[in-house]
């Protein structure tokens, strides 16, 4: 169902915006995002724990490059182009080939919330997909306690399916997760902005 890329359907290539640029992560991304990734606001609504050791993500780094050389759902990093930062990180979590759907995920440095760039990373993510590859649906889903996520999908033109019921077990508890989805039919309106 997918179309074949030379590269590979998951070879994430660099992704420029007005403000930020995604791309592969080194090794030399170590500290940005251990600095982020330790504070347990950024990690309360994410499936991972909050860092303790600068090992942690240095193993994530390690982690994402396999995936990369395998071809598999990864994530580009969020670099911040006028610190040059990497303050956050965003890919696909999930595919589903047979049903030409992936679904994305992001995280950002509490540092730099509010500005927006949550919106412009997904809105390029969103962009790349349909434009490269054979995607029908992207999905996104969140916390229903964490809206400040659901805000972003909504900027990005998703639309809001529904709410899961206790289906996931993070950090201790059930959470309900709302489903959101924007299909390649869709419109996106930034495009006209
Ligand atoms: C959720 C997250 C990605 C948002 O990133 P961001 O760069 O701040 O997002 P943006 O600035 O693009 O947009 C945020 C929107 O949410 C709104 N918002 C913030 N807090 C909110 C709240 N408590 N309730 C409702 N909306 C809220 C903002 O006002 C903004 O909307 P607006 O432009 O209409 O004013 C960021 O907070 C984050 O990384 N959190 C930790 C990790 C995480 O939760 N990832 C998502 C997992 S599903």
């Amino acid at each position: 169902m997918f179309r074949s890329n030379p590269y590979g359907m998951f070879c994430m290539p660099d992704i420029s915006t007005g403000r930020l640029l995604l791309r592969r992560m080194t090794m030399k991304d170590a500290q940005d995002i251990f600095e982020y990734s330790r504070d347990p606001d950024v990690a309360r609504h994410v499936l991972w724990d909050a860092q303790k050791h600068i090992s942690e993500a240095k193993e994530y780094i390690r982690y994402m490059n396999r995936r990369y050389r395998d071809d598999l759902p990864s994530s580009w990093g969020i670099i911040d182009r006028e610190s040059g930062r990497l303050v956050g990180t965003i890919g696909y979590m999930d595919h589903s080939e047979n049903n030409a759907s992936v679904e994305v995920g992001y995280s950002l440095a509490k540092w730099v919330w509010g500005k927006g760039y949550a919106t412009e990373a997904l809105r390029a993510v969103i962009d790349y997909t349909f434009e490269t590859m054979d995607v029908n649906r992207i999905e996104a889903q969140h916390e229903l306690d964490n809206p400040a996520s659901g805000r972003v999908m909504e900027k990005c033109g998703m639309r809001k399916e529904g709410v899961l019921r206790q289906r996931l077990y993070n950090k201790g508890k059930f959470v309900d997760v709302a489903l959101y989805s924007i299909l390649r039919e869709d419109q996106r309106p930034w495009k006209t902005e």
